[in-house]
């Protein structure tokens, strides 16, 4: 039985700032955010887009009556969590209309949680094949103004819908996890911001890479040669260049620069985006698929998922026939495209607005073109908005 990935859908809020500006506000040099670190836009959320209005805004586009009523599973992936108790999937079913009789839960563990929760919606669905799940990775990187990690935010989600006959991609029952308690990047109960070892954690990431794809490639008797293009974990986009490179030398030259040329179009969205933690793997992903015009069907990708922690799985999905008719690539280059730019002024602004904690009623502004946001809050209690 085939399963896998049906639908995806993408949401980033509608502001941006621009990196050479916010390199040069920040006193260092606009090459090392743009090609240093690969970044040329960095998403900044307003305070009315939540991990659960932009999980909503990622699927509501791509979900039919139909699928919301065969939906029984529904896993936000987050480590921008708005509650330490009530799930954000829960919001999300009844924000969305998914059928009551689902399953609703969050998935935490840093960048992984997202595909934690894809493989438990993958082994869901091969339990119940008449159903669907639906996975949202949806977070908001914050490390603070000034900080080590600033260059490093973004915010926004990605959407995936898991079926039997998927019509984009099947999912390969060939993953590989590993798991090592390290402090490289956490976020303490009392802090809304990120603590980092920024260098640290790039080599963790890295050996943990190496650690996955040995076993990847012993467990499933594979080489790179059988992988048409591999996606990573893109914190900012060097570091999956950084990965890639480790991969190479296994390559013959003409696969080295073909492989270059997919992770080029892999890394496309989310040099525009910034990190959004779980999402920013499925983010590549997608940027791949869309961009991506001399893949074919049957070409497997391999996908490197990285949380800090330590979390890292190596997977594999193959590509279905005529997947890409099932892709939105204009919408997702228009959203992109008509975002708002903000100067660094009013980016630091945004960045600094906060919500009420001692249970004061608070109303929020009003955005336009959005489907989803937090009008408020009341008695400590979100309320959010839909427009149809
Ligand atoms: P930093 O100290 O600001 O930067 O830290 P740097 O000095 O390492 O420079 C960055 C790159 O820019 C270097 O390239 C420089 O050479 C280059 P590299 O040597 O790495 O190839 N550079 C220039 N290039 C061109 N022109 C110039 C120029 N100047 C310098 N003029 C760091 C960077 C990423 C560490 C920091 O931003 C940070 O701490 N970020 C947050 C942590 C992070 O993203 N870690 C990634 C791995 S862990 C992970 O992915 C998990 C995570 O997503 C969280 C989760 O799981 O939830 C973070």
């Amino acid at each position: 039985m085939e399963i896998g990935i049906d639908k995806i859908g993408f949401y980033t809020p509608s502001y941006y700032v621009d990196m050479a500006e916010l390199a040069e506000a920040r006193g260092v040099e606009p090459g090392k955010f743009l090609q240093g670190l690969g970044q040329s836009k960095m998403a900044v959320p307003p305070i009315s887009q939540d991990p659960v209005t932009m999980a909503c805004n990622a699927a509501q586009d791509i979900l039919t009556d139909e699928d919301k009523m065969a939906i029984d599973y529904v896993i936000v992936g987050t480590e921008s969590g708005i509650d330490q108790s009530k799930a954000a999937a829960i919001y999300v079913h009844d924000l969305l209309d998914i059928n009551p009789y689902a399953r609703c839960i969050e998935m935490k563990e840093a960048c992984y949680g997202a595909t934690a929760g894809l493989q438990s919606a993958v082994n869901h669905v091969a339990r119940h094949p008449e159903s669907k799940a639906l996975v949202i990775a949806s977070d908001i990187a914050r490390y603070g103004l000034e900080s080590s990690g600033e260059s490093t935010q973004g915010a926004g989600a990605v959407a995936l819908l898991i079926t039997t006959n998927p019509r984009i991609a099947q999912i390969n029952d060939d993953a590989v996890y590993y798991t090592g308690d390290i402090m490289d990047f956490w976020r303490p109960n009392y802090s809304d911001t990120a603590k980092v070892d920024g260098h640290y954690s790039t080599v963790k990431y890295l050996d943990y890479l190496d650690k996955v794809w040995q076993a990847f490639k012993e467990k499933n008797q594979l080489a790179l040669e059988d992988l048409q293009a591999v996606c990573f974990h893109l914190p900012y986009t060097k570091m999956g260049l950084k990965a890639l490179r480790q991969l190479l030398p296994e390559a013959t030259d003409d696969q080295a620069e073909s492989l270059q040329a997919h992770f080029e179009n892999s890394r496309y969205y989310n040099r525009y985006v910034g990190n959004i933690y779980t999402g920013s793997l499925y983010l590549s992903l997608l940027s791949l698929l869309d961009q991506d015009s001399q893949l074919q069907a049957g070409d497997r990708i391999g996908l490197y998922s990285y949380g800090s922690g330590a979390v890292a799985e190596f997977y594999s999905l193959t590509l279905m026939p005529g997947y890409q008719d099932h892709l939105a690539k204009a919408d997702h280059e228009a959203m992109l495209a008509n975002r708002n730019r903000l100067s660094v002024a009013d980016y630091e602004t945004m960045f600094s607005q906060t919500l009420n904690v001692d249970g004061s009623k608070q109303e929020l502004a009003a955005e336009a073109d959005v489907a989803f946001q937090l009008v408020g809050l009341d008695q400590h209690k979100r309320l959010y908005s839909r427009r149809q």
